[in-house]
C-alpha cells in the first residue's frame, strides 16, 4: 500500500482536462461490443474500471484494441445476442458498474459465466440486479447475501421484464436495459426517481428503438425497449467526468478568497449528473458554466470554480441521485464552510465502494470536523476556514475517499495522509499529476 500526504497551500488556480466519464465509457464499450461492424470510442476513460469491461468484453468473443496514436478505441462487435461464454472468470476488480451492467447483459444471452471482484466489491448488494433480473428465466448462483462471486446463467429464450425500480440506481436500471435488449419483444423498465440517463441516450444513439416518456399521473419515467434490435456501430466521444472534475473545483472553490480560479474544460453537465453544481450554488459557490456545446449526444461546458465564502446547507434530499457520487468531496466543502450543514437522502452511499457515510465521518472527525452520522446522512460543522487536519485518513479501497482526503490536506492548517493512493487508479488516472499541474502539494515524505 503505498501512503501519501496532502500538505496545505493558499488555493489552486489554473486550467486543466480530466479523463473521459466513467459511466459512459463502460457504456460505450459495451454497446459497441453488441453492433454489428467497428465503432470508435474517443476520450475513453482508461482507468482500472473500466478497463475491466473491456476485458470481460474480449473474454466474451468482442474485438477491443486502443489506444490508437489519436487516442482512438476500436471495437468490433458480435451484435446483440452474439456474445459466448469465456474460458475463465471475468474480473470487475472495484467496478460496481461492470459488475451490475454484465449481470444484465448475461443474463439475456445463452452463456454461462462467473463474475468476480476485489474485496470492496464482494461486500456489494447485487440481490437489487439479481431480483429484477429472475423474470427473464436467468439462473444465477450468488454468494451469500447475493454478493459475488456470482455464476450467471443465461436464459436461452428469455422473457421480456416490466419493472418498476426500487432503487433509484442507474446501475440496475442499465442492467435491466441490457438484458431487454436481447430479449424479443417489449421490455419497460419504470424509473420513480431519475438517474443517469447515458444508456437511454446511447441505445438510441446506437439505433435502438427506445422510448422514454413522463407517467402522467406520478411523474415517473417510463423507458420502453424493443428487443432485438441490429445496433449500428457508433463513433463515441466521452466528455470529461463531472465526477472527477469536482475534485480539483471543489478545491479551487476552497482556495483564498479573491484568488485566481480553477478551470476544467471540457466537462460533461447532462442535468441527470450536475446536482454537486446545484449544491455548491445554493452555499454561495461562484461557479461559472462557460462555452456551452455538446460531445458525443451529451451537453458539456468548461466550469470555472472561483475561491470566496461558502456557507452551510441543508441539502435537498431529492439532489441526492444527482450527486451521490459527489457527496464525499461536498462533505469536505461543508467542513469548511461557514455553519453546520445536514445532508439527507444519502442511505446509497452505505453501499458504494466503501460505507461513505462512515468513511468520510471518519475521515473529517479524525482531521478535528465535527460531524454526526445518521442513518441517511451526515451533519458537518463547518470551521468557517481550515479544519485542524493532521489525522492519517483511512480509503478502505475507496477512490473517492482517497482523492476527497487529499483535497481536505491541502485545505487543513496540518497536513492530511492518506494510507493507501491505489484506489485512485480505477477512475482518476493522473489525478496527482492533474492537482499539483493547479498547485496541489502532495509528497510520499515522513508526516
Ligand atoms: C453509475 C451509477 C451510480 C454511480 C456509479 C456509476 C453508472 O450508481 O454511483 O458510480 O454508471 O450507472 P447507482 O446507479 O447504483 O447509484
Amino acid at each position: 500500500m503505498s501512503h501519501l500526504i496532502a500538505r496545505p497551500v493558499d488555493g489552486l488556480s489554473g486550467r486543466t482536462h480530466v479523463p473521459g466519464d466513467k459511466s459512459i465509457s463502460h457504456r460505450a464499450l459495451i454497446l459497441s461490443a453488441l453492433t454489428v461492424g467497428r465503432s470508435t470510442v474517443e476520450g475513453l476513460l482508461a482507468a482500472e474500471d473500466v478497463l475491466a469491461t473491456a476485458a470481460a468484453l474480449r473474454a466474451l468473443g468482442a474485438r477491443i484494441e486502443g489506444p490508437d496514436a489519436h487516442g482512438r478505441w476500436q471495437i468490433d462487435g458480435v451484435g446483440v445476442g452474439g456474445l459466448t461464454s469465456p474460458a475463465g472468470a471475468l474480473d470487475m476488480g472495484n467496478s460496481g458498474t461492470g459488475a451490475r451492467l454484465f449481470l444484465g447483459l448475461l443474463a439475456t444471452h445463452a452463456v454461462r459465466a462467473t463474475l468476480i471482484g476485489d474485496a470492496s466489491l464482494s461486500r456489494r448488494p447485487m440481490g437489487r440486479v439479481l431480483d429484477p433480473l429472475a423474470p427473464t428465466g436467468a439462473r444465477f448462483e450468488a454468494g451469500e447475501g447475493g454478493r459475488l462471486p456470482v455464476t450467471v446463467v443465461g436464459s436461452a429464450d428469455p422473457l421480456p421484464l416490466e419493472t418498476r425500480l426500487s432503487v433509484p440506481s442507474a446501475q440496475v436500471k442499465s442492467a435491466l436495459l441490457l438484458a431487454a435488449l436481447n430479449t424479443p419483444g417489449l421490455s419497460r423498465v419504470v424509473e420513480p426517481v431519475p438517474t443517469r440517463d447515458h444508456s437511454e441516450r446511447m441505445l438510441a444513439a446506437a439505433g435502438a428503438e427506445i422510448s422514454v416518456t413522463a407517467d402522467a399521473a406520478t411523474g415517473a419515467r417510463v423507458i420502453d425497449l424493443v428487443g432485438q434490435p441490429e445496433l449500428a456501430p457508433v463513433d463515441w466521444a466521452v466528455p470529461g467526468d463531472i465526477s472527477s472534475a469536482a475534485f480539483p473545483l471543489v478545491a479551487g472553490l476552497l482556495g483564498a478568497p479573491g484568488g485566481a480560479p480553477v478551470t476544467v474544460t471540457g466537462v460533461g453537465v447532462n442535468p441527470l449528473r450536475t446536482g454537486l453544481l446545484d449544491a455548491l450554488d445554493a452555499m454561495g459557490a461562484r461557479i461559472e458554466r462557460v462555452n456551452p456545446r455538446s460531445r458525443g449526444g451529451e451537453p458539456i461546458a468548461d466550469l470555472v470554480a472561483y475561491p470566496g465564502r461558502l456557507d452551510a446547507i441543508e441539502m435537498d434530499p431529492a439532489l441526492a441521485p444527482r450527486l451521490i457520487d459527489e457527496c464525499p468531496i461536498l462533505f469536505v466543502a461543508a467542513a469548511c464552510a461557514h455553519g453546520t450543514s445536514r445532508f439527507t437522502g444519502l442511505g446509497e452511499l452505505r453501499v458504494k465502494e466503501s460505507d461513505r457515510l462512515a468513511a468520510m465521518a471518519d475521515a473529517l472527525a479524525a482531521n478535528g470536523v465535527g460531524v454526526e452520522v445518521l442513518d441517511d446522512g451526515l451533519v458537518v460543522e463547518g470551521a468557517g476556514g481550515r479544519p485542524p487536519g493532521g489525522a492519517t485518513v483511512a480509503t478502505h479501497l475507496d477512490h473517492r475517499i482517497a482523492m476527497s482526503a487529499l483535497v481536505l490536506g491541502g485545505v487543513c492548517t496540518a497536513p492530511v495522509p492518506i494510507d493507501d493512493t491505489a484506489a485512485i487508479a480505477t477512475s482518476f488516472p493522473g489525478f496527482v499529476e492533474v492537482m499539483t499541474g493547479l498547485g496541489a502539494h502532495f509528497d510520499a515524505g515522513r508526516r
